[in-house]
C-alpha cells in the first residue's frame, strides 16, 4: 500500500509499505477513505525528530471502511464506516472506566514513561504504524472505531478522530463560567474549532492568531479576534477589553511550535544537527521548549481564572512561571484529549442538518496521498491558505 512516511526533518515521503495485517484477535484492518495532517504532526516534522524512526508511517486522524476483522472485536463488521480515535485505548481497564482514555493502562508505553499508544507518533508514544496511508491496523477493535452513518460527507465525523473531541475538552477544562469571556490563543484546527464551540456555547470568545485568513475565518463564525502582529501586548489588550480583569479563560491551542521564541528555533537547528542517539535522551531531560504562547496565557487570564492547556509541549527546559500562577490563583488543565469521552455530548451536532459547527467547510484541501509532501510545507509554513488537510488515499 501507499503511506506518508517519515524520513528526517521536514521529509516525508509516500512510498510503498507492506500492507497492514492482523496481529491479534481485537485487530481490524481499516480501508482508509480519509486522513487528516494535524499540528501534532507538525512536532514530528520539526521538533521531536529524535524521537522518530526512519520509515515509519504517519498520521492519527483516519476514517474509513472496516475491511477485515479478527475473531474477538464484538460486533464490529465488515463493511461498517467508522472513526478511529487517535489514541489507542482498551475501554475496559481502570483508567478507560474513569474516562481518561489517554492513560489506558492497556496500552500505556511504559518504556518511556507515557501515556497511552497513540498512531503515528513517535517512539514516545508506542511507534504504532499511523494513518496516512491507504489501510491501517486498529489494535483494541472491540472497543476503539466510532461507528458513523452512512450518507453524509467523511467530513461530517472525520474530525471525531481528534479536532473536535480536542478542541471540546479544552472548553471544558477551561471552565468558563456563564456569561464568560473566553480567549484562545492559536486559530489552527484546533483553537478554530475551540472558538466555534466557544460560540456556539453562548460565550464572548476573542481569538489570537498572526495568520489573516485564520483570523478571518474564525471571526466570520462569530468571535472577536486579535491579530499578534497588529498589538505590542496580547495580555494587555485582553485587559483592556475585559475591564482590567483579562480572561475568565483561556485555552492555549498553540502548543511548541509558537512564534516568538527565536532562541528556541537556533537551539532548535544545532539539536538536529547532533547524532541522534545523543539528542533524544537529552530532549526527554532539558526539551527545549518554546513557551511563549502559555506565558501569554498565563499573562492574559484573569486573577481566578483557568487555563486550559491543549497544545502539546515537549521538554521542561523553561521553569513555569510558577510565583505568577500561584499568586494569580489560576487553575491549568491540560492533557491530551480523551475521545471517545466526548463523543456523546458532540455527535448531536454533527447528525444536525444545519452543521452548526462547520465540519463539512471545515477542511481547506482535500489532496491524494502522493501530494504529501507539499501539503506538510504548506501547512507547516501556513501558504496555500492551508488550514486544515485532509488526505484522500
Ligand atoms: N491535546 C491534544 O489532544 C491535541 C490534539 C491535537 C492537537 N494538539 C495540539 O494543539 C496545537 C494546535 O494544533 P493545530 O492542529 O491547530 O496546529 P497549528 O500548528 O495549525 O496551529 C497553531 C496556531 O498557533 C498560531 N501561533 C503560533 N504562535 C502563536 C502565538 N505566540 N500566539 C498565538 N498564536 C500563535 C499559529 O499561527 C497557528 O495558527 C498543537 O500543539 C497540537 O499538537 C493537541
Ligand atoms: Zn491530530
Ligand atoms: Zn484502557
Amino acid at each position: 500500500m501507499k503511506a506518508v512516511t517519515w524520513h528526517g526533518r521536514r521529509d516525508v515521503r509516500v512510498e510503498d509499505v507492506p500492507d497492514p495485517i492482523l496481529k491479534e484477535p481485537t485487530d481490524a484492518i481499516v480501508r482508509i477513505t480519509s486522513s487528516g495532517l494535524c499540528g501534532s504532526d507538525l512536532h514530528l516534522y520539526e521538533t521531536l525528530g529524535p524521537f522518530m524512526g526512519e520509515g515509519d508511517i504517519l498520521g492519527h486522524e483516519p476514517m474509513g471502511i472496516v475491511e477485515e476483522v479478527g475473531a474477538n472485536v464484538g460486533d464490529l463488521k465488515v463493511g461498517d464506516r467508522v472513526v478511529m480515535p487517535f489514541q489507542i485505548c482498551c475501554g475496559d481497564c481502570w483508567m478507560c472506566n474513569q474516562g481518561l482514555y489517554t492513560q489506558c493502562e492497556t496500552t500505556q508505553v511504559r518504556e518511556q514513561g507515557t501515556g497511552a499508544a497513540l498512531f503515528g507518533f513517535s517512539k514516545l508514544y508506542g511507534e504504532v504504524p499511523g494513518a496516512q496511508a491507504e489501510f491501517l491496523r486498529v489494535p483494541q477493535a472491540q472497543f476503539m472505531p466510532i461507528k458513523v452513518p452512512e450518507g453524509p460527507a467523511d467530513e461530517r465525523f472525520l474530525f471525531l478522530s481528534d479536532v473536535l473531541p480536542t478542541a471540546w475538552q479544552s472548553v471544558e477544562y477551561a471552565d468558563v463560567p456563564d456569561g464568560g469571556t473566553l480567549l484562545v490563543l492559536g486559530l489552527g484546527p484546533i483553537g478554530d474549532m475551540a472558538c466555534r464551540i466557544g460560540v456556539q456555547k453562548g460565550f464572548r470568545v476573542i481569538g489570537v492568531d498572526l495568520v489573516p485568513e485564520r483570523l478571518a475565518r474564525v471571526k466570520s463564525r462569530g468571535a472577536e479576534v486579535i491579530d499578534l502582529n497588529a498589538v505590542d501586548d496580547v495580555a494587555e489588550e485582553v485587559r483592556s477589553l475585559t475591564q482590567g480583569r483579562g480572561a475568565d479563560s483561556v485555552i492555549d491551542a498553540v502548543g511548541m511550535e509558537a512564534h516568538g521564541s527565536p532562541v528556541a528555533e537556533v537551539g532548535q537547528r544545532i539539536f538536529n544537527m547532533l547524532p541522534k542517539k545523543l539528542t533524544a535522551p537529552l530532549m526527554a531531560r532539558v526539551g527545549l521548549d518554546r513557551m511563549s504562547a502559555i506565558y501569554t496565557a498565563i499573562d492574559a487570564v484573569r486573577r481566578g481564572g483557568t487555563v486550559s492547556l491543549i497544545g502539546v509541549y515537549g521538554g521542561q527546559t523553561d521553569p513555569m512561571p510558577i510565583m505568577t500562577m500561584f499568586d494569580k490563583q489560576i487553575q491549568l488543565r491540560m492533557g491530551q484529549a480523551n475521545v471517545k469521552r466526548w463523543v456523546d455530548d458532540i455527535m448531536p451536532l454533527l447528525t444536525d442538518d444545519s452543521d452548526p459547527l462547520g465540519v463539512e467547510q471545515f477542511a481547506t484541501h482535500q489532496v491524494p496521498l502522493s501530494e504529501a509532501a507539499s501539503a506538510y510545507d504548506n501547512f507547516q509554513k501556513k501558504q496555500d491558505g492551508t488550514i486544515k488537510v485532509v488526505f484522500k488515499p
